[in-house]
Formats: structure tokens, sequence, C-alpha cells
């Protein structure tokens, strides 16, 4: 979407898959959906280093506001869980130098049974826009998805009339694929949207993780392309620090959604979130490769079913031919796969060779010669990226 925001990935933390809809603060008042959920994690995000690693917005999912629209038509937050209201805590978000983000849904009530947007898209883009909502998730439960291709738009028309800057993100690819609709028309959604879901929620295990890998480098549709500067394919919501994945796991998801250029939300509790999760997520290089400013996504050169797949983004820095080389191993068979090939067997041409550097850790691994072949050992369930500079 052309409205001047998402130049490269949104980068942000988001409740949904970590805290879901826990409205229980009588009991549970740590962890339910309220303000004091969302004001602590953003002061966690400037206090921990999230923000000045670049993660930027704080964003409500569903279960947020009361059961009832006021007597005009509006939302309104909760008054027991939010008793300050959506505007003051956007500007308590504000205030740490962060943007908010908020939830609806595309039809007449949200996932979790709250008021949806239907008939009701004018009032809600105002209301976000009155509150100063920096960014819409827009969900599509209780509609008819033949409906999206029409309302998605209507939605964003509503928002940009408003004049306030709002990202919209939207959930319509994944309702037409789970509706089994053809396949969904990526360059409209490119054109209403500044990104996009098109496949099922994240979960926390890696047999979550690694189906949506799959769906991505299967690319059905060509979603891939449609990539770029104002527009990103969404593969949802980042596990890292969270409960079901291995340390190496967690890093493969984090390389793996930084070479499709994937919106980076992070939904772990910021509270208890270890220092190795936290290191991953602070990655410098990795961060690095998600936002690099070309804004292409990788596609997956080619894979040998269960296992090793390789991976490929263009970069555009630190210079033009860059590229960031995934090499993942889908295999949870125990022992590392030894992984023999080539620059050249990659199908790259730059004749000077590549010079290579590891990417998580950083480490430099020298200069290769276009046809020169190198051995790469990766263990189970696990990514190995690196970045490849043209040499001249
Ligand atoms: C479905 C969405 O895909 C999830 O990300 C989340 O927003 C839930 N709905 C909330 O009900």
């Amino acid at each position: 979407l052309d409205n001047g925001l998402a130049l490269t990935p949104p980068m942000g933390w988001l409740s949904w898959e970590r805290f879901r809809c826990n409205v229980d603060c009588k009991n549970d008042p740590d962890n339910c959906i309220s303000e004091r959920l969302y004001m602590k994690m953003a002061d966690l995000m400037v206090t921990e280093g999230f923000k000045d690693a670049g993660y930027e917005y704080v964003n409500i999912d569903d279960c947020w506001p009361s059961m009832e629209r006021d007597s005009e038509g509006r939302l309104v937050a909760d008054p027991l869980r939010f008793p300050s209201g959506i505007k003051a805590l956007a500007h308590y978000v504000h205030s740490k130098g962060l943007k908010l983000g908020i939830y609806e849904d595309f039809g007449s009530k949200t996932c979790a049974g709250y008021p949806g947007s239907e008939f009701y898209m004018e009032t809600d883009a105002k209301t976000f826009a009155s509150w100063d909502v920096d960014m819409v998730k827009f969900d599509g439960c209780n509609s008819d998805p033949k409906d999206m291709p029409y309302g998605y738009p209507v939605m964003e028309f509503f928002m940009n009339k408003t004049g306030h800057p709002m990202v919209y993100s939207c959930e319509w690819p994944l309702y037409e694929y789970s509706h089994k609709l053809p396949p969904p028309d990526y360059a409209a959604v490119r054109r209403n949207c500044n990104q996009w879901r098109n496949y099922r929620d994240v979960q926390d295990s890696w047999e979550s993780v690694s189906g949506i890998i799959d769906f991505y480098g299967k690319d059905e549709g060509g979603f891939a392309q449609y990539a770029g500067p104002g527009g990103w394919n969404d593969p949802d919501m980042l596990v890292v620090g969270d409960f079901g994945l291995s340390y190496y796991q967690q890093q493969a998801q984090f390389g793996m959604w930084a070479l499709f250029a994937a919106p980076l939300m992070m939904s772990v509790d910021l509270r208890s979130v270890t220092p190795e999760a936290k290191a991953i997520l602070l990655n410098k290089n990795i961060i690095a490769i998600n936002q690099d400013p070309l804004g292409n996504q990788a596609v997956r050169l080619f894979e040998v079913p269960g296992s090793i797949s390789v991976w490929v983004k263009k970069l555009a820095l630190p210079k033009p031919g860059t590229v960031a080389i995934g090499i993942l191993n889908k295999d949870d068979a125990g022992v590392p796969v030894k992984y023999k090939t080539s620059f050249q067997d990659l199908g790259f041409t730059n004749k000077g060779g590549y010079s290579v550097t590891e990417a998580f850790e950083n480490k430099p691994m020298g200069s290769f010669a276009l046809s020169q072949a190198f051995t790469i050992s990766v263990d189970p369930t696990s990514l190995f990226m690196m970045i490849a500079q043209p040499r001249p």
C-alpha cells in the first residue's frame, strides 16, 4: 500500500500468540489483556534495548473492547481492563518513542466474539484515528471471505480518509486460502494493505514454524514477488523466547523471517525472556537482513524433501549484488547434515567470487572463487545463514 508507511518490514510486539484472550484480570492481573500489559511491554521494549534495535510497534490483538458499542456506535475499550482508554495508552506508548497498534475484524464479530467492523468501518477507522493509533490489524472471522476483495479496500479507504497515518495489516489472503477460494489476487492485496497474512496462525511449536516455512517455500501464486517497500507477506508472529522451540529452532525462525522480509512481531513475555532468546531477537546482522531497503523476499532455490533447503534473499546493503543465503535443515534425525556446494552450483555468476560472513555470529568465512567447493554442516532443525558479497 502506497501510503508512505512500512517502507521496511514493521517490527514490534503483538500480544496474541503468547497472551491470547486472557481476560481474567481478577485472578491473573499480570497476564490478562489490559493496558497494564501493553504499558509494561512498552517499558521493557525501551529499557531492554528492543527499541534501539528497531522494534517500534506495541500491538493489541483480540479481546480488548467491551462487548457493546456506545450509543453512537463507537467501539469502547473494556473499562475494567483499559480504565484509561486507548487514547491514553497510545499517548503513553508514544511518550516512550514507540507506536501503538490495535485489532479489529472485517466480519460481524472478532474471532473471540467481540464486536466486529461489519457496517462500522467508517466509524471504526475514525475512532482509531481519533485515538492516535498507528497500526490496525484487520482479522477476518465471522464474514464471507468472498466479500474481502471488495471490503478490505473499503476499510483502507476510510483509514486513508482520516488523514491519520496507520499501517494496515490484513488477513484477507489467509481467509481466502482457508476457505479454499481461488488464489488471492496479490497485486490487489499489495495495493490495499501494508502487510498481509496468507497462512495459518503460528503456534508455539517447530511443527507450526516449519509448516509456515514450507508454505513460503512453495510460494503458490508467486506471492513472494509482491513483497517490497510498503507491502509485506506476513508469516505471523515470532515465537522466539516462548516455550516450544529449542535454541536453534528459535534462531531458525528468526533467520527465516529475516529472509522472508517479514514483519518482525515478537509475541513473548518480555519480563521473563531468557538472555539467549533476547540475543537472537536483538541480533543486528539478522535484523539488517530483514530491514534491507531493497525489500526482497527470499525464494527457495531448491529443497531435498525433509532435509536441506537453500534460500536466497537479495540485499542492497552493504553493496549491490550482496545476498543472504540460508541453508535450512528441517530434518530431526540427530546427525548434522553436511552439504557440499559452490556459488556456481547455487546459480551465482559473479566472476570474482564472493567474500562470505556467517550471519548469526558475524564470523568471516573468507573468500570463495565462483567454482570453489565448500561444505556446510547444518544441525538438525537448524538454519545456517551467510552473507555473501561479490568480489571485484
Ligand atoms: C486469528 C488471527 O489469525 C490471529 O492472529 C489472532 O488475531 C486471532 N484471530 C485472534 O482472535
